[in-house]
């Protein structure tokens, strides 16, 4: 898998671990705790979904030409997640703990699903279609093409 790649894949682990911070908090009565880790878990959730909607989605759609394929469902399970996270994020700050383990729990199978689709079947489509994806994605790279690789270590002629 690309270097791009392994770096979105990457994210969704990030993604995962502070929901499960979120959970912990919830289990024990931590109101706060639990409230503080899903804000965070809210910001790492849509800057991941902002980095897909608007960069890797439409790179792909215009590398390949597929504008009616995997992107419209990915599209669409993100206003799902993101409505399930709403709903989390509802009870959370109606204190109740309960309502909001059992939205998490939902949201968490319905990432899972989400992210096994793009990990086994997007994103080595997007590795093998679309050009510079480092640079696509804003992640300081080019991929290869320019001297910014070249400068983290010497030249292999
Ligand atoms: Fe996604
Ligand atoms: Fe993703």
């Amino acid at each position: 898998m690309s270097q791009a790649m392994i770096e979105m894949v990457r994210q969704h682990r990030e993604c995962d671990e502070q929901l499960t911070r979120c959970e912990t908090a919830l289990r024990k009565r931590d109101l706060p705790s639990a409230g503080r880790n899903f804000r965070l878990f809210s910001e790492e959730l849509d800057h991941h979904f902002m980095l897909e909607e608007e960069r890797l989605f439409p790179a792909f759609e215009k590398a390949t030409g597929i504008t009616n394929g995997p992107t419209v469902v990915m599209r669409g399970e993100h206003a799902e997640i993101r409505a399930l996270r709403d709903e989390a994020y509802a009870a959370l700050e109606a204190h109740q703990p309960d309502e909001a383990l059992a939205a998490i729990d939902t949201l968490n199978v319905l990432i899972q699903q989400h992210n096994i689709k793009e990990e086994n079947v997007l994103y080595p489509m997007c590795g093998g279609s679309v050009p510079q994806l480092m640079s696509v994605l804003g992640f300081g790279g080019c991929g290869g093409a320019c001297s910014c690789a070249s400068a983290a270590k010497p030249e292999t002629a």
